[in-house]
């Protein structure tokens, strides 16, 4: 996750305040092309990556991603009756400024890089997390709401990474009232409430699991948590939370105030609830996928159906100074499409006379619907070799 501990930026860089920006028109649906790629020389979305919007695979109700955001509903609906706001069809394209700024991520942070990131222009991008709705949706005077989207992230190619995937964003504001009556300072109050709700939530959707508390570092809150819980023999992370950072309740609510806050990926719940081996499932149209999930059902188990064979492809080329990996797995995806199951560099040296590196990449090419045919892969498999050597300016061996 782009947000965690790994990335701690260095605080003293943190950007200057957001002020408080005149409530925006609310956009919905599906966007339209040219909203999306424009001519800008900061764009870098993929027709691949506009294919994958409007979806609205969480909007579901027996899609395994609609089942779990209609569980977590439920679930607050019963602890908070009438409490909080369900937003589920925010549009998509938001400006750096609500996505970073306004959840204060420093301006020098790595999630900002379009190597991260999908940039619209210079200063609009698609979302890649939910709290780019949370200054917003409090400056339009919401105590209590839970924000669900797709969200869009650059990043390696693997079973549980996907460019396109959803998250759920939830906020619940205090006041001077509730910590009164609580006996408590505002920070425990909200603290409390938080990991009660959560713990709860965890026991909700996976049975009366063990849950655990590691602190952790996010931009947005202070203190940072995750909740991870033992399923399956295994201690597992399912969200990041946190008392929300004072600054972003004071410039986009009301002063005196105290909020947590959480975000958490729909599809890695599904695949742990579900036993969903890979990603892409989710975006098959497969009734042997699909036919498996009924709204409301949380006990469903993903019944293996045969798998295709897989084709394995290895390409190795002299990288430049210029390469990175998240390119090479865009253009690889803008081929192959969801043909393509994993990339992984399966060896690297540097020449020592030269100071060059060669990387050698394996791609794993299978459909989750059908036999491929060798001359299909290979045919694949000719263009990326063309166009990396071209796009990504590296020389194949
Ligand atoms: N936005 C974070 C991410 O995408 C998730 C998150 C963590 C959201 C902590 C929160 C939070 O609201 O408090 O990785």
């Amino acid at each position: 996750m782009a947000f965690k501990s790994a990335s701690r930026p260095n605080r003293s860089h943190a950007i200057s305040p957001a002020c408080v920006a005149a409530p925006v028109e609310l956009k919905t649906g599906k966007p339209r092309r040219e909203e999306v790629i424009t001519g800008s020389p900061d764009n870098n979305i993929t027709d691949y990556i506009y294919e994958k919007m409007g979806a609205d695979l969480h909007r579901q109700a027996d899609h395994p991603i609609g089942i779990i955001k209609q569980a977590i509903y439920d679930y607050f609906e019963a602890r908070n009756p009438g409490l909080f706001v369900k937003f589920d069809d925010r549009f998509p394209i938001v400006s750096t400024r609500a996505n970073f700024d306004e959840v204060l991520v420093p301006a020098d942070h790595i999630s900002r890089s379009p190597n991260d990131t999908y940039y619209v222009d210079a200063s609009t991008v698609l979302r890649c997390h939910t709290s780019a709705h949370q200054a917003e949706t409090l400056r339009a005077g919401h105590a209590a709401f839970l924000v669900t989207g797709d969200v869009y992230r650059r990043d390696s190619i693997d079973a549980t990474h996907y460019p396109v995937f959803h998250q759920m964003e939830g906020v619940r504001v205090f006041s001077e009232a509730d910590w009164t009556a609580a006996g408590l300072s505002p920070t425990q109050l909200a603290e409390q409430d938080l990991k009660a709700a959560l713990e709860g939530l965890a026991k909700h959707l996976f049975g009366d699991v063990e849950c655990r508390w590691i602190d952790a570092y996010f931009p947005f809150t202070d203190p940072s948590f995750e909740l991870e819980i033992f399923f399956k023999g295994k201690w597992l992370e399912v969200l990041g939370c946190g008392v929300m950072e004072q600054r972003i309740l004071d410039d986009n609510y009301k002063p005196g105030h105290k909020a947590w806050a959480f975000g958490l990926g729909l599809e890695r719940l599904a695949m742990v609830l579900f036993d969903v081996p890979d990603i892409r499932l989710f975006w098959s149209n497969d009734d042997r996928f699909l036919k498996q999930f009924g709204a409301g059902d949380l006990t469903a188990r993903f019944k293996p159906y045969s798998k295709f064979p897989a084709c394995y492809k290895d390409m190795a080329f002299w990288v430049s100074p210029e390469f990175s990996e998240n390119n090479l797995c865009e253009l690889v995806r803008s081929i192959g499409g969801d043909l393509v199951e994993e990339v992984t560099c399966i060896d690297t040296f540097t020449n020592k006379k030269t100071g060059r590196t060669s990387n050698c990449y394996r791609i794993v090419y299978r459909s989750m619907e059908r036999s491929l045919t060798d001359e299909e892969i290979n045919a694949l498999q000719e263009r990326v070799r063309k166009e990396v050597a071209e796009v990504l300016k590296v020389e194949l061996r």
